[in-house]
């Protein structure tokens, strides 16, 4: 078989240790494989490139995505479709990985209802892909913006300041409240429910009537309050209708600070979220759906996504793996709610 393999979207760590997976097993099994570069970009222009033993050497332990990656939606293009399954035929691809999020993953539940044969991995640092338990990139996101919890904990400890930290999370609050719950957040705000700056500022004046002078506040960028817009730094919308978010923090913060009088500074964490080598489970979750994807592949189980389910790696339909989004679990943050205070 000649497979082909594109990353599309957001990157996020953990995406080259799929490519390699697929790679190595896709070779060990005497099979040609293909990069796409850039994502479905790649497919609509036939930017490729080969994907050897050699060309995947070393690129587990590395950040980013070694095919490049972009949020081109072929059916954002007249005749996208179609020139994808042309190309696609003319490159002479029997199969393709698609490794994405809800975008990349939606266009190709669209592309197989087409008649491509093409299988998904899911792939977001936001965690908000139904069907699976958990996406590669999450966990080492988690672990990064812990890790800057635990770094602004000790400037506001120092300055008696109450530090308002922006997380990613379009969607869901999946970032802000595994993170908030790891690094012991005062507050965590998502998207899933409302602001309401009542009970932040209550919740923040009972650490401090208790003798605690400094806190530190999550917000995922996609919290916001009940009949207002979403914060965002552009409005412009992208191939797939979003648009840029950002801002959520300093309205959260600036509010914080007139309410309660107490110095406030705000963080932006951004893409450093998303940058720099994957933690251990996300290697070993992307090593374990690359392998999956290529059985997918060589039993011709196309239209089907690698999914983690307990601790079981499965095959779910793309159709249902994108139906919906994957909001965060309430029950974990009535659990996080417990040390607000
Ligand atoms: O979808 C993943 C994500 O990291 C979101 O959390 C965030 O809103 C978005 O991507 C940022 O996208 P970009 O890289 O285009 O700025």
């Amino acid at each position: 078989m000649k497979i082909g393999i594109l990353t599309g979207g957001g990157d996020c760590p953990g995406l080259n240790s799929v490519i390699r997976a697929i790679v190595r097993k896709s070779i060990d099994q005497k099979n040609e494989v293909v990069g796409i570069k850039y994502g479905w970009k790649g497919l609509l222009e036939k930017e490729t490139m080969p994907l050897t033993l050699r060309s995947v050497s070393g690129i587990l332990p590395k950040g980013g995505t070694m095919l490049g990656t972009s949020r081109t939606n072929p059916y954002k293009q007249k005749d996208g479709s179609e020139l994808a399954k042309k190309n696609f035929k003319e490159l002479g691809l029997d199969a393709l990985a698609a490794i994405g999020g809800e975008d990349t993953l939606g266009v190709a539940s669209k592309l197989y209802g087409e008649g491509l044969n093409v299988v998904g991995v899911p792939k977001t640092i936001d965690n908000d892909l139904a069907a699976t338990d958990f996406t590669f990139g999450f966990d080492t996101a988690v672990n990064i913006v812990m890790g800057c919890i635990d770094r602004l904990h000790t400037t506001a400890e120092s300055h008696n300041r109450i530090i308002v930290v922006e997380v990613m999370g379009r969607h869901a609050g999946w970032i802000a409240t595994h993170a908030g719950i790891a690094g012991g957040a005062d507050y965590i705000l998502v998207p899933e429910i409302p602001i309401n700056m009542d009970e932040v500022c209550q919740s923040l004046q009972a650490r401090h009537d208790r003798g605690k002078n400094f806190s530190i506040v999550v917000v995922a960028e996609g919290a916001q309050f009940r009949n207002e817009d979403l914060k965002t730094q552009e409005k412009k919308l992208d191939e797939f209708g979003h648009v840029r978010l950002g801002g959520i923090g300093h309205k959260v913060g600036s509010l914080i600070e007139e309410r309660t009088g107490f110095e406030t500074r705000v963080t932006v964490l951004g893409h450093i979220q998303r940058g720099g080598s994957p933690s251990a489970f996300d290697r070993v979750l992307g090593t374990r759906y690359g392998v999956k994807a290529y059985e997918l592949i060589k039993d011709k189980q196309f239209g089907k996504m690698v999914s983690l389910r307990g601790n079981k790696i499965i095959a779910v339909s793309l159709e249902e793996a994108t139906a919906e989004i994957k909001t965060l679990d309430l029950d974990l943050y009535d659990l996080a709610k417990i040390f607000f205070r």
